[in-house]
């Protein structure tokens, strides 16, 4: 419900159109993002902090979205499953959806995706879920910073990272800070909910909280 994002309910349609989408920019992420941890580590020699060696980088990854899983390692398990799904991270580039008139935000976005990969100036957005049992634990924070410094600084040459939640989302705004977002602004009654994310009741607005990270 503090999504913007995927249908609810989730029906099989909705799997089955999102799926090969997504799977496919998981597919082409983690190759291109294997291609380019050989060539670093050809050029350090070693394994050396990654940071060290951007400067002399090449080559960028250049899918437009990579999403993550996030999982529960066997050695750190609570329970007798292994490897368990707890939730997922997504990167894309800007869908500005804090910019609201519509137009504008098509322009945006235009200009956006059409920065080559590596360019500094493009604009990229976290989201990100957990299954409920695992909130509250700092386990997002931890993931967003480790991604920031171990893949989307070096690998990506991320600049600015921009995120939004619904106004209400206070454990969310307090991720973002915790991994060193600042806070833009609050766009009231930006979104309209669907009636199926509201007891059925339909119109109902609900305000944006914007925020942004810069590489220092
Ligand atoms: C937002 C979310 C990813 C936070 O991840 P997390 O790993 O739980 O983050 P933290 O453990 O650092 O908790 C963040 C803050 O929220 C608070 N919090 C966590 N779970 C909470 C809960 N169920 N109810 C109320 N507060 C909660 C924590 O106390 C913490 O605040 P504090 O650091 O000031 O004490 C997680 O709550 C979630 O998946 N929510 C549902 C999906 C969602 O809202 N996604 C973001 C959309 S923008």
């Amino acid at each position: 419900m503090n999504l913007n994002g995927p249908p609810y309910p989730y029906t099989e349609k909705d799997w089955s159109q999102w799926y090969p989408f997504v799977s496919k920019a998981g597919r082409g992420c983690a190759t291109e993002l294997q291609a380019i941890h050989d060539s670093l580590q050809l050029l350090q020699g070693s394994d050396g902090d990654e940071s060290e060696v951007v400067s002399r980088q090449k080559r960028w990854v250049s899918q437009s979205m990579l999403p993550w899983t996030i999982r529960e390692l066997p050695g750190l398990k609570s329970d007798n499953e292994a490897d368990r799904f707890i939730g997922a991270i997504t990167i894309e580039r800007g869908t500005f959806l804090y910019i609201l008139d519509e137009d504008e935000r098509r322009r945006r976005k235009q200009e956006n995706n059409a920065l080559d990969a590596g360019d500094r100036n493009i604009i990229w957005e976290v989201g990100f879920y957990l299954v409920p049992k695992y909130h509250g634990r700092g386990i997002m924070p931890a993931v967003l910073r480790t991604l920031i410094k171990h893949i989307l600084v070096p690998y990506m040459n991320v600049h600015t990272l921009m995120a939004t939640y619904f106004e209400y989302n206070t454990p969310s705004r307090r991720v973002f800070e915790k991994c060193g977002f600042e806070f833009l602004q609050l766009l009231p009654d930006a979104i309209t909910l669907p009636p199926t994310k509201n007891n059925g009741i339909t119109g109902r607005k609900v305000g944006l909280g914007v925020m942004r990270w810069q590489l220092a």
